[in-house]
């Protein structure tokens, strides 16, 4: 991989004779980064990029999951001036790279040995049609919840296992006038809970009812089941809850003022910057009966086709994002673990050290699965028909039998 800075390319291909092409050594960084813990991991990426001489131009677009930033893409796409470079989930990559609009990073990834290091599933994204077009920063882990340690054992609590733990746990704090179960009603942060059950209650209702999008295990007891915990869920959940961010709903847990909030690792990123130790201040444990399994969701950086004059900081960029030095002090304040599987897990905490194993784990058992809530279980038309369904259910009195009808129609409509 060369490394050429601005001035060493524009000397070159002056010195040969050539036009000089004007190499822009910034990249402008399309994001969804903007929470506290977030904000400091893209402190780490900037200052890397920074130190390596690749400016950066920030683009940050509020919202949690990343909608209201792939709407902002798209307008600034259509307007046929995309960024430089995007953050991405899964399907979404696989999206654009379809539309003909992403680079090739292959010059990048052969020399660097990327093949190697990145996991099968997570390659399956990054590349289209053989070429690598994206560069994978993490993984992370959205089925986890997060529990306050001190309410916990002020309530003589542990961490649930199976769901009736959990609402034993949640029928004791609520009689303890805290609020059992921290949520943001938002549909990417019902659709987190909701997948969450659906694998408890099998992982192969979650690989057949959502990953095949399959009608049957759609329509099946195990899906009405699922709507029956939200429901439950639902019952333990303050009422102020509708729009409320998911940031905000993990300081709730933070501060006390709730006991567990389920939510992805990103919520670890929020313990971190608040100086508390994930495991011991706020403990983390997987969503009840989904041991053995493992969501997961990466973190893309896509590089747009905007011009050779961009070309060497896009591939800057993506070399520094691969680093092992980098994924690993990235990830340790983004709550993932890194998108390598050679990066140590010494210098991580209780929790990450517990994900890098669970994924080794579910990995070699066949059970790594795809989120859907954040776009690595169907392309995102199909998701927002899942999203759709689970919202309305949520936050309404629609049956279980009704919602499990209307997830198989929507579902049909949107394929
Ligand atoms: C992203 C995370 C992000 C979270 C909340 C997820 O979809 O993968 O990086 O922290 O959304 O915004």
């Amino acid at each position: 991989m060369r490394h050429f800075g601005t001035t060493t390319a524009v000397v070159c291909l002056a010195a040969f004779g050539l036009p000089a092409l004007a190499q822009t050594n910034e990249v402008e960084v399309m994001h969804w980064w903007t929470s506290g813990g977030e904000g400091a991991a893209v402190a780490v990426l900037k200052e890397d990029l920074e130190a390596k001489g690749t400016g950066w131009r920030d683009m940050a677009i509020a919202g949690g999951g990343g909608e209201a930033a792939m709407t902002a893409l798209r307008a600034r796409a259509t307007a046929g001036d995309p960024p430089t470079a995007a953050q991405m989930l899964g399907f979404t990559v696989t999206e654009w790279a379809q539309e003909g609009l992403l680079g090739n990073l292959n010059e990048v990834a052969e020399a660097e040995g990327w093949d190697a290091v990145v996991p099968e599933a997570v390659q399956r994204f990054g590349k289209y049609d053989g070429n690598w077009v994206a560069a994978p920063v993490n993984m992370h882990r959205p089925h986890w919840v997060w529990a306050n340690a001190k309410v916990f054992a002020d309530n003589g609590l542990t961490a649930p296992t199976t769901w009736d733990e959990f609402f034993a746990a949640a029928d004791k704090l609520q009689a303890a006038g805290i609020i059992p179960v921290a949520m943001g009603g938002q549909p990417w942060q019902e659709a987190t809970a909701w997948e969450a059950v659906v694998l408890s209650i099998s992982p192969e209702l979650y690989q057949k009812a959502i990953i095949e999008a399959d009608p049957e295990a759609l329509a099946s007891e195990g899906i009405t089941q699922s709507f029956d915990i939200m429901r439950r869920i639902r019952g333990y959940v303050d009422d102020n809850f509708a729009g409320r961010d998911w940031n905000l709903a993990t300081a709730m847990v933070i501060r006390g003022e709730a006991g567990m909030q389920i939510m992805g690792d990103w919520a670890k990123g929020e313990v971190i910057a608040a100086n508390l130790t994930p495991g011991v201040d706020i403990l983390c444990s997987v969503v009840p009966g989904t041991q053995g399994s493992f969501l997961f969701n990466t973190d893309f950086f896509a590089m747009f086709d905007v011009g050779e004059d961009k070309r060497q900081a896009q591939l800057n960029m993506a070399s520094a994002a691969m680093s092992p030095s980098f994924q690993e002090t990235f990830n340790l304040a983004k709550g993932s673990i890194p998108a390598r599987t050679d990066v140590s897990p010494d210098k991580f905490d209780e929790c990450g050290k517990k994900s890098m194993a669970d994924l080794a784990e579910a990995s070699a058992a066949g059970q790594l699965f795809g989120s859907l809530a954040h776009g690595h279980g169907q392309p995102p038309a199909i998701q927002r028909a899942y999203l759709d369904v689970v919202t309305q259910h949520f936050n309404s009195d629609m049956s279980s039998a009704d919602a499990t009808a209307a997830l198989v129609a929507a579902v049909e409509a949107a394929k």
